[in-house]
């Protein structure tokens, strides 16, 4: 979604802004724009439609900007189309002139009409269709009606809108402040060496701190120079720890590889390592899972009656992977819902149930939702996380972090791998406390998880096959994926890889299903990609892939070492390599991201950043 950056210390603002914003590009965007405060006090506010270039050739890279306070964003459309008019910074008057209050916004106020119909009573001219220029007037009607400090006026005006925000403000009368509040969207601030920054997500300020503090839900900040004071919507302060994160600069960066894409999917052998080192501890046989810092106890495991998982899109297909995992090893039953639905459909939930919530940014809106539905019906809830200190694990009960560090591109790779990772971990877990494995067995999942970055590597030596078989099919209209099982679950990756980046229509279906109805689409050279990787299944979806041959289809396979006799059948053929059946969606679904990527490529897209996507999806 859109992107904040704002900046107030002894620097020019506008360069800082700028880089920071460009850190932000793939949350996804269509215009932008900065507001920088002059020396003598005025705005000056530059916007631009399109990518991000455009702004650094309007204001030449910044340096044609002065000034040592300002806001900057990245828009990605939600109230009015992509346009210079309704790009951020809003100004509260007509003219930047006669506007004491300049803001930008993340995320919907959702009765902006509303609001916008109160303001024109009171005489407020609009110029553009934004509910972010309503939010910024609405501030300063509250600020000048009451003549009270800014921090009180953006609370009347957050008690009086419904929807969430992330919302950044300069006020011309307080020169040496930046305000920011948020409710239900990201936003962090950073400080370091007498400098203070905010912005809605870390890489846009990693490069310049790694100190930040997160504003919490409904709460309000004033930024100075090196310092930052917070504020509950009763304008009593508040007092918060200066976190440190983590990830370095370096994480953000494409390394010599083309695309982030690319970089990640070869980051996900290390991404898992770290994974599993920070759950396991231990050597050889006595590597033990410790979820003692997640704070689940074996009494809460053992009550478990029943598993509900809610995520979003890839999220969500982790959740689909992670059912039969779960359902098998630790005999829990295990149901998988889009968070989408699940918020909306009032479910009927076990109260010893326990909710898992899957998501790399741990800000999308529809997860942290369904997070909110859970705990309101008084279940426990437990968040799967890359982002540490995100709403999701924030809000959760118990928190389990991936460790992939940042993700850039749009499409999730190495956050979707170490997900899985976590799911295993919590399968063999629970079915340990619950009396349903035995020592050795214990030890050999652990062992094969180990095998897997390794095995993960042996597949990256198959990439030119895959970049020719991708050139093959530049074209390419329309691609069936199918499996049972796990393979199910992950062509249903495989699948949305494909139509996400490279834009080409798929879909995947279990292979049991297609012959009740989708079989009438295959026709001659229909590509149908079939992942066969579960021993018990892949005579049956061999059948299946048969089937669709006998219609002409062109076959390609996914399967493991030794399946060789599939190349009868099978027009295309790659190889990964065996692991427990349990734990191959971790190595099949490689060369279906290799796939997408190729495909994207091969096509002249835009692989990291396609269009109408954004990172993290914020609204619902
Ligand atoms: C697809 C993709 C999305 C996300 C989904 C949930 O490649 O990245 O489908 O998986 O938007 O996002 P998170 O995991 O941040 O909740």
């Amino acid at each position: 979604m859109c992107g904040i950056v704002g900046f107030i210390g002894r620097h020019d603002a506008a360069p800082i802004l700028l880089d920071g914003l460009s850190k932000l590009e793939y949350r996804g965007y269509d215009s932008s724009g900065i507001a920088v405060r002059d020396e003598n006090g005025n705005f000056e506010v530059v916007k631009a439609k399109g990518k991000l270039k455009e702004l650094f050739e309007k204001t030449d890279s910044g340096k044609a900007i002065h000034g040592t306070t300002g806001i900057g964003h990245t828009r990605w459309a939600t109230h009015g189309e992509p346009s210079e008019t309704n790009a951020h910074p809003h100004i509260s008057g007509t003219d930047v002139d006669d506007s004491g209050v300049v803001g930008v916004h993340n995320g919907i106020i959702e009765n902006y009409v509303e609001m916008k119909d109160k303001l024109l009573r009171k005489g407020y001219k609009f110029y553009s269709e934004t509910d972010t220029e309503v939010m910024v007037k609405l501030v300063d009607y509250y600020y000048k009606k009451y003549k009270c400090p800014p921090g009180e006026a953006i609370a009347k005006a957050m008690v009086r809108v419904r929807g969430s925000y992330a919302l950044v403000l300069m006020f011309k009368d307080h020169p040496d402040e930046i305000w920011a509040a948020r409710k239900d969207s990201p936003m962090i601030i950073g400080i370091c060496d007498g400098e203070t920054y905010v912005a809605s997500d870390v890489p846009a300020i990693l490069k310049y701190t790694k100190h930040v503090y997160y504003i919490g839900n409904m709460e309000i900040a004033c930024l100075k120079e090196g310092t930052a004071e917070f504020y509950n919507i009763d304008s009593e302060p508040l007092e918060k720890e200066l976190v440190e994160i983590t990830w370095d600069a370096e994480a953000a960066e494409k390394g010599g590889y083309e695309h982030f894409m690319m970089k990640e999917i070869h980051e996900q052998p290390r991404a898992i390592t770290d994974t599993l080192n920070s759950i396991i501890k231990g050597e050889g046989k006595d590597r033990r899972i410790d979820f003692s810092c997640v704070g689940i106890s074996d009494e809460d495991i053992k009550k478990i009656s029943q598993i509900y998982i809610a995520a979003c899109g890839s999220a969500w297909h982790v959740g689909m992977a992670a059912q039969y995992v779960i359902e098998d090893l630790a005999r829990i039953p295990v149901r998988v819902e889009l968070a989408s639905e699940f918020r909306y459909r009032n479910p009927i939930l076990d109260k010893n149930g326990l909710v898992i919530v899957i998501s790399q940014s741990g800000e999308t809106a529809d997860s942290l939702a369904a997070l909110r539905e859970a705990k309101d019906k008084g279940l426990k809830t437990l968040a799967i996380v890359n982002v540490v200190g995100s709403s999701i694990a924030r809000e959760a009960d118990y928190v389990v972090y991936t460790v992939s560090g940042p993700e850039i591109a749009v499409a999730t790779t190495k956050a979707y791998s170490t997900q899985l990772i976590v799911t295993y971990l919590i399968a063999i877990h629970f079915a340990a406390v619950r009396g349903h494995l035995d020592a050795d067995k214990y030890a050999y999942y652990i062992s094969e998880l180990y095998t897997l970055p390794e095995k993960i590597e042996k597949i990256f030596e198959t990439k030119d096959k895959l970049q020719w078989f991708a050139a093959k099919f530049v074209n390419v209209h329309d691609v069936f994926f199918i499996g049972r099982s796990i393979d199910y679950a992950v062509s249903l990756e495989g699948s949305l890889k494909m139509k996400e980046i490279s834009y080409v229509h798929s879909e995947a279906y279990a292979a049991g299903e297609l012959k009740h109805g989708t079989i009438s689409m295959i026709e001659d050279g229909t590509l149908v990609i079939g992942v066969l990787t579960q021993p018990s299944l892949y005579e049956k979806t061999m059948s299946n892939m048969v089937e669709c041959k006998a219609r002409g289809a062109y076959l390609a396979a996914v399967t493991s070492y030794g399946h060789y006799n599939i190349e009868d059948t099978s027009n295309f053929v790659t190889y990964i390599p065996n692991v427990d059946a349990h734990f191959m969606g971790s190595l099949s679904v490689i060369p279906l991201q290799l796939l997408g990527y190729y495909l994207s490529l091969s096509r002249g897209l835009d692989v990291d950043k396609p269009r109408n996507l954004a990172k993290s999806v914020t609204v619902e």
